[in-house]
């Protein structure tokens, strides 16, 4: 399951568009069903609206009918273990009690749990007054 992801991280890396930063980034996202979604960086001329690879690959998911992530695995063109970025943590929060966040370099590997990467994090449940 994990070599899955790893590979379909890597092929997502192979189609990033990141002609401006050059950095180039795949990831892949496990659903709690079991389904995998890859993603890539996509950037823009208008640097800002630049979309980073753990969101699209989450958003591939969402749009596939999963709300429910298991696990994220990143790789970028670095071939260092690459941390989601701070946007990245909020928006996989939201799909997510807890998840597992896997940061794959040429041969090493850095793990973490988004809860350790985004503690306190501001959830829906969290909106209320409950
Ligand atoms: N990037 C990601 O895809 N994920 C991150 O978590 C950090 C940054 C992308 C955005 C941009 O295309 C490039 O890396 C440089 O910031």
């Amino acid at each position: 399951m994990e070599g899955e992801l790893i590979k379909a991280a890597l092929a997502a890396l192979e189609r990033a568009y990141a002609p401006y930063s050059k950095h180039r980034v795949g990831a892949a996202v496990l659903a709690r069903s079991g389904r995998i979604f890859a993603g890539c960086n996509v950037e823009n001329a208008s640097y800002g609206l630049t979309v980073c690879a753990e969101r699209t690959a989450l958003f591939a998911a969402v749009a596939g009918g999963e709300t429910s992530i298991a696990r994220i695995v990143i790789v970028s063109s670095t071939g260092r273990p690459t941390p989601p970025c701070g946007a990245c943590r909020q928006v996989l929060a939201e799909f997510a009690q807890d998840l597992e966040v896997v940061m794959v370099g040429g041969k090493s590997e850095k793990r973490a749990w988004l809860s350790a990467l985004l503690p306190d994090a501001f959830r829906k449940d969290r909106k209320g007054l409950s």
